[in-house]
C-alpha cells in the first residue's frame, strides 16, 4: 500500500495563521499541518488545542506546533501569514520594511528546507511581499503566489448579496489589481446565481459596493481597533491551498508575477489564474473595460512605488 503524506506549513500563529491551521485541519487538507511562530509556546498550545478538537470533529490531520524552522522541512504548501497587521490610520504600505524583514527570514528557511514547496503569501503589503518572497526564495514564479483577490472578491460578493437580499455564496465577483485602495473590482463580471448584477442594481449602487470593497479591510480595522480581519483572509488562503493540494484547477484572482499579461511585466499583482498541483497553471487574460484597463495601470504604479522602497531599504 502506498501512503501519501502531505504537509502544509502555516507561518505565523496569530489570528490569521491559527485560523488557517484550524480550517486546513478541519478540511483534512494535509496529513500534517505544521504551525510555526517565533513566540515560544503559542504554536505548540494551538496545535495541542486543535489536536484535541480532532477528537470531537473527527478530522485526521495532525497539527504540530513549533518555533524551529527545521520542523517545517519538506512542506508541500506554505501559507505565509507572519508580520505585523495594520492598526487604525495605517495603510498597508506602512508595514513595508518591517514585514519585508520577516519575509526575508522566512524565505531563507523555506528555500533551504522545502525546495519543492508552493508558497501562498498573505502578509501585507501583499503585492510587494509576494514579490520579495519570490526574489528571496529564488523559486519559479508559478510556485509563489499572493492571496488578496479571493478576499477582496469575497467582500464584494458579500456586499452584493446583502444589497440584493441573496446568499453570499450565490454572488460572484472578480477583484483584480493591488490589495490596496487602487484595487480593480470588475463591474461587468458581477452576478448573482448567473444573473448579471447590472440587471438587478443600478450603476450608482454597484459603484458604492465597489468603493466599500476598496475600504473593506480598513472598515474592519476601524471596528476592531487593535488589528485587522482574520476569518475571511484565512478562509481565502486555505481555499487557494486546497486548489493546489487537491489539484482542483480553480480559477481564482491571485497575485501572480506578470510577464506581459495585461500589458505589464516584472511585477506581482492580482489577475485571474488557474491554480492546481503545479501552482499557477495559467494566467487568464480577460477582456477588460477601458476604465478597468486604466485602473490596472494605476494599480501597477502603486505597487512599483512599494518595490522601490524595498530596493532603497536593501531588501530587494
Ligand atoms: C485585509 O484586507 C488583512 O489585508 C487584509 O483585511
Amino acid at each position: 500500500m502506498s501512503i501519501s503524506r502531505t504537509k502544509l506549513t502555516v507561518v505565523g500563529a496569530g489570528y490569521v495563521g491559527s485560523t488557517c491551521a484550524q480550517l486546513a485541519a478541519s478540511k483534512d487538507l494535509a496529513s500534517e499541518v505544521c504551525l510555526i511562530d517565533v513566540v515560544e509556546g503559542r504554536p505548540q498550545g494551538i496545535a495541542l488545542d486543535l489536536n484535541q478538537m480532532a477528537a470531537v470533529e473527527g478530522f485526521a490531520s495532525r497539527v504540530t506546533g513549533t518555533n524551529d524552522p527545521a520542523d517545517t522541512a519538506d512542506s508541500d504548501v506554505v501559507i505565509m501569514t507572519a508580520g505585523k497587521p495594520r492598526t487604525p490610520g495605517m495603510s498597508r504600505s506602512d508595514l513595508l520594511v518591517t514585514n519585508g524583514r520577516v519575509i526575508c527570514a522566512v524565505a531563507e528557511y523555506i528555500r533551504d528546507s522545502s525546495p519543492d514547496a508552493i508558497v501562498i503569501v498573505v502578509t501585507n503589503p501583499l503585492d510587494s511581499m509576494v514579490h520579495l518572497m519570490r526574489a528571496r526564495t529564488g523559486f519559479t514564479a508559478r510556485k509563489v503566489v499572493g492571496m488578496a483577490g479571493v478576499l477582496d472578491s469575497a467582500r464584494l460578493r458579500y456586499f452584493a448579496a446583502e444589497a440584493t437580499g441573496t446568499a453570499a455564496r450565490d454572488a460572484e465577483a472578480m477583484v483584480l489589481g493591488a490589495h490596496g485602495d487602487s484595487m480593480v473590482p470588475l463591474a461587468e463580471h458581477m452576478s448573482v446565481a448567473g444573473v448579471a448584477l447590472g440587471s438587478i442594481l443600478d450603476a450608482q449602487k454597484i459603484d458604492a459596493l465597489s468603493d466599500r470593497t476598496r475600504r473593506g479591510g480598513a472598515e474592519i480595522v476601524g471596528l476592531l481597533k487593535t488589528g485587522s480581519a482574520w476569518y475571511a483572509p484565512a478562509a481565502s488562503a486555505v481555499s487557494m491551498a486546497a486548489a493546489i493540494l487537491r489539484d482542483e484547477q480553480r480559477l481564482m484572482p491571485t497575485a501572480c508575477l506578470l510577464n506581459g499579461q495585461y500589458g505589464l511585466e516584472g511585477l506581482y499583482m492580482g489577475v485571474p489564474a488557474v491554480l492546481g498541483a503545479t501552482g499557477v497553471e495559467s494566467i487568464v487574460e480577460l477582456p477588460l473595460a477601458a476604465e478597468d484597463r486604466i485602473q490596472m495601470q494605476k494599480t501597477a504604479g502603486a505597487i512599483s512605488l512599494d518595490l522601490e522602497t524595498l530596493r532603497e531599504a536593501g531588501l530587494l
